[in-house]
């Protein structure tokens, strides 16, 4: 409540946060976690949680009034969105002038909506991104340590070769195959084994019935299950939900207090709350935390951040496209939202591309082969401060995912050769257009480690005031994001808890 005081508070519910909570919990330290969406656990009137991705609802989206799914269009006819009423969803999309940004909104975060491939990346590259992270550390225990608190698991092989549910994703390894490129199995935070009840028909369907983006309500173990359960359990973490923290000052004695606006689900103000902090925790995302600390650099409330903060942002090189298939090489009508395979091009010198087969759960026959490339792009955005709208905004230019769409090109015309097929050019909105280039699921850096902040999370110029999320990756990392945020933050909250907390 107002004027609220507790030793340790955690911005967000995310990956960084959530493993910032359950550490600081199990040291035995009262930990206060204020997340801006909702807490995702009552079923609605129609008995789920989430809406469905083929009849979404005001669930799905974070305060629209249409929602705006990452496919806009099928044979350019705007068939895949709908009008809904403005509502605390669970997914958000974030416009910038010339990128938009997908992120999670809910206890979880991204966790909620994202399609739970839990990836560590190639050491060579995570060794190029964050040269002076310590590797063997990195992978003998903190990512091993991620893998397990995530649940990650893995497809039964023999099941993914027999199922119909997988068949779009065995049709695009063979046509990769025909390019001479070679796939690899995905593992996941998505239980495969429910997957498989759900494919007999003795569990509720969820992954095969089209959920993903709008939420799972089956098979899902998102962070509410994993770190977030075990930090509660701790019985030292509490969360607020529908707390959105607007601004951060630090007081004389070095404590900070944080301007809190606490909402309805409609968006409707309840209440403004300050509430004060010993150490101060930033795990609202690379779009989040970064705001947060741009506008406390350029309103002066906290002058003393370094011009890092903002800089070094970048899509992770996500770029989705999609081919067609002859009508003898259909992909099936029936597909789990759930990816297993990807095309793996990353040691290719030229354009290096690590591309995720996507599903296209439409429930009907599409002959369509999607994907999420990550490509590796050296171009980098910055966010600054804009004072008439009080927000963060990013300077990116369409042109700078020109690297991107290069990298995809180079693969998939290799693909297109080898089996005499082509690209879609209805998938993105209204125009002829076979590449996405304007937005990005894995929203990287802004509070870059070791520029914004110190090796371990510390931001520079200030005590007891951490970035724990995906804003300390500098804008690439090769593979899907939130096993290395979250094994960043394993790595960072240890060492954080042994000197700073402990010691206070
Ligand atoms: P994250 O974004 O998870 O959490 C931040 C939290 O802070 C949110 O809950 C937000 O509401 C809250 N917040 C923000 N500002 C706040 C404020 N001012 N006050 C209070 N709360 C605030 N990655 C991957 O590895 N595998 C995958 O399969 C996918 N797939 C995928 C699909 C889709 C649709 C999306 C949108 C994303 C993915 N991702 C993914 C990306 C992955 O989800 C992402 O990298 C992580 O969620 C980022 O974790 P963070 O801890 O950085 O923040």
């Amino acid at each position: 409540g107002d004027g609220a005081f507790v030793p340790a508070v955690v911005i967000g519910t995310g990956y960084g946060a959530a493993v910032s909570a359950l550490r600081l919990g199990e040291a035995g330290i009262p930990t206060l976690m204020l997340e801006m969406g909702q807490l995702w656990n009552k079923p609605a009137d129609d008995g789920n949680i989430f809406c469905g991705m083929l009849k979404p609802d005001r669930r799905s989206s974070w305060f629209k009034s249409r929602t705006e799914a990452p496919l806009g269009s099928f044979l350019w006819l705007d068939v895949i969105n709908r009008n809904i009423d403005p509502y605390a969803g669970v997914l958000d999309k974030v416009h910038f002038d010339e990128m938009s940004v997908y992120v999670g909104r809910g206890v979880g975060g991204g966790s909620l909506v994202n399609g739970g491939m839990a990836v560590v990346p190639k050491r060579s590259y995570f060794e190029e991104v964050l040269p002076r992270v310590d590797a063997a550390q990195m992978y003998d225990r903190y990512f091993p340590r991620a893998n397990s608190m995530l649940k990650v698991n893995h497809i039964d092989k023999g099941w993914f070769e027999d199922t119909e549910w997988y068949k779009y994703a065995r049709v695009s390894r063979e046509q990769a195959g025909k390019a001479g490129l070679s796939t690899t199995f995905v593992p996941n935070v998505y239980d495969f084994d429910h997957m498989r009840r759900e494919a007999d028909g003795t569990a509720p369907k969820s992954a095969l019935a089209g959920e993903v983006i709008y939420g799972n309500n089956h098979g899902k173990q998102s962070l509410d299950k994993t770190y977030l359960a075990a930090a509660l359990g701790t019985g030292k973490v509490t969360i607020e939900t529908l707390h959105q923290v607007k601004a951060i000052r630090r007081q004389p004695d070095g404590s900070y207090v944080l301007s809190v606006v606490q909402s309805d689900a409609d968006g409707k103000t309840i209440a403004q709350k300050e509430i004060g902090c010993r150490h101060l925790f930033l795990g609202a995302g690379s779009l989040g935390s970064t705001e947060l600390l741009v506008r406390a650099r350029d309103t002066g409330t906290l002058p003393e951040l370094n011009a890092e903060v903002g800089a070094g942002w970048g899509p992770n090189g996500n770029i989705m496209t999609g081919r067609a298939n002859h009508v003898w090489n259909p992909t099936g009508a029936h597909q789990s939202s759930i990816p297993a395979l990807g095309i793996d091009d990353w040691d290719n010198p030229a354009a290096p591309v690590f591309a995720e087969i996507a599903p296209m759960p439409a429930g009907l026959e599409t002959w369509v082969s999607l994907y999420l490339a990550i490509t590796k792009n050296p171009e980098r955005g910055t966010f600054v401060y804009d004072k008439a709208t009080d927000r963060a905004k990013l300077r990116w230019t369409r042109d700078q995912n020109t690297p991107a769409v290069n990298a995809a090109k180079s693969l998939f015309d290799r693909i297109n050769k080898a089996n005499t097929t082509m690209y879609r050019y209805d998938l993105f909105g209204s125009q002829l257009k076979n590449f996405s280039d304007d937005f990005s699921y894995h929203p990287l850096g802004g509070c870059v480690l070791g520029k914004a902040t110190d090796l371990y999370g510390r931001v520079a110029g200030y005590q007891n005031l951490y970035v724990m999320d995906g804003a300390l990756v500098p804008g690439s990392i090769g593979v899907n994001p939130f096993v290395t945020i979250t094994a960043l933050a394993e790595r960072n909250i240890e060492r954080i808890i042994a000197e700073d907390v402990k010691a206070a």
